[in-house]
């Protein structure tokens, strides 16, 4: 298991000034940006495109990972990969061709994720593995900030950084939604090595930043 990644998700950022939100963030000892896009159908709410992403470029060096809610989302990739996206994470349940889409992100020369809502088994991406560079598994139901953690996902969480070690695979774990101080450290014990955290690393404002992110990591 590698050293735990704070990815602070820009949902629960300022939208008036995202620009300033991002450099604030990464100033602040992020270890990733994570960029929530939703489409509405995906998921029920709408957020923001790959003219966003391509405005903030230019606010940080650090990896932008990139959660693309939508479906479908092949036609999206090559905008995402363009506008200075890192890693694509798609989700498993938005299309019936993950492994195709892979490898369109893969084309698009980025890294690829795969994500799971929480009703999804992680069986579903058994065949995956080879193709993967990040699994991200989801603790709330996708679509807004601010939700509960769903205790039943630590499980879904160990099993992955299981096969993921009997493969003996580079792959980063990732867990969004609900991470906070006090769900952490479970989900660190589970095996993930990238938190995503909106409200707990955005709440108290900029002066607050460093501080939160230092307490994600324990
Ligand atoms: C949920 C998004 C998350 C969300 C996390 O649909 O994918 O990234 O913004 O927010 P918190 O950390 O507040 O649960
Ligand atoms: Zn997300």
């Amino acid at each position: 298991q590698k050293p735990v990644r704070i990815a602070p998700s820009i949902l629960s950022a300022d939208f008036a000034k995202l620009g300033e939100e991002v450099r604030a963030v990464d100033e602040a000892g992020a270890d990733w940006i994570h960029v929530d896009v939703m489409d509405g159908h995906f998921v029920p709410n709408i957020t923001i495109g790959p003219d966003v992403v391509k405005a903030l470029r230019p606010h940080s060096d650090k990896v932008f990972d990139v959660h693309l809610m939508i479906a479908p989302v092949d036609p999206y990739i090559d905008a995402f990969a363009g506008a200075g996206a890192d890693i694509i994470t798609v989700h498993a349940e938005a299309g019936a061709h993950t492994h195709r889409t892979l490898q369109r992100v893969k084309q698009a020369g980025c890294k690829t994720g795969v994500s799971l809502n929480p009703a999804t088994s992680e069986s579903i991406i058994d065949y995956l593995y080879e193709d993967l560079d990040l699994i991200l598994v989801m603790s709330v139901n996708p679509g807004f900030g601010g939700q509960s953690f769903i205790d039943g996902q630590l499980r879904k969480i160990a099993a992955i950084r299981k096969r993921i070690d009997t493969l003996g695979l580079d792959i980063d774990l990732e867990v969004d939604g609900g991470v906070n101080a006090e769900t952490a450290p479970q989900v660190i014990a589970a095996g993930a090595d990238v938190l995503v955290a909106g409200s707990a690393t955005f709440k108290g404002g900029p002066s607050a930043y460093a501080e939160n992110i230092r307490r994600l990591k324990g």
